[in-house]
């Protein structure tokens, strides 16, 4: 029994653990706070961004693209892609781990497309849906590229940070507490 709880206790110590030091980092080293590491999208933010897309695409006639830039494993656009073979579905990461990791997770899945590059040197223009859960520093830069790049129409979720030089269309707010949470959600 004493087992049991020990494994128990070490099960929830070790993410505790690792969330404080990417905490702590964010907090003390400018260069990562510069460029977002990886954290995994989770809880209710990521359900209902789920929630929304895959009511978009089911309902949608013709193909979309769907673009996940910053896509860590890529769990999002890997879960929908399996649902939705007519639309296309595009990951960017330029973490060399977890590109390999998405890769092989989307190998046997073909409208999934996974880029080990940065974000900022593909083109968004021929995107209809970003999806993305970035941070802080990069949020206007990405915004400036949206604006630039984006066709009449483009819609983009964004987990938990706000786009500040667009205009927001919807807030859906499921942050209760800590960090993380609500969904902005833009259209060109
Ligand atoms: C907060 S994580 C989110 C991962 C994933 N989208 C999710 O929701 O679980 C942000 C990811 O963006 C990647 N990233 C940051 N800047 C990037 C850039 N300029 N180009 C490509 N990937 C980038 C990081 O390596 C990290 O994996």
């Amino acid at each position: 029994m004493i087992w049991l709880a020990i494994a128990i206790e070490l099960i929830l110590l070790v993410p505790a653990v690792l969330i404080c030091i990417v905490m702590f980092k964010l907090l003390l080293v400018k260069g990562y706070r510069d460029y977002p590491p990886f954290v995994p999208s989770f809880g209710q933010t990521k359900k209902m961004e789920y929630q929304r897309l895959f009511e978009v695409l089911q309902q949608s006639t013709s193909k979309l693209k769907v673009l996940d830039p910053g896509c860590g494993t890529a769990d999002l656009i890997i879960r929908l892609a399996k649902q939705f073979p007519q639309h296309q579905f595009v990951g960017i990461e330029w973490n060399k781990g977890l590109y390999k990791i998405a890769k092989l997770k989307s190998n046997r899945i073909d409208n999934v497309e996974i880029l080990c590059q940065d974000m900022f040197d593909y083109s968004f223009a021929d995107t209809d849906i970003i999806v993305c859960f970035l941070m802080e520093p990069l949020m206007e830069k990405l915004g400036r590229k949206i604006k630039s790049e984006g066709k009449s129409g483009l819609v983009v979720y964004s987990n938990t940070f706000k786009i500040p030089n667009l205009e927001l269309k919807e807030k859906i707010l499921t942050r209760k507490f800590l960090l993380f949470g609500n969904l902005y959600i833009y259209k060109l």
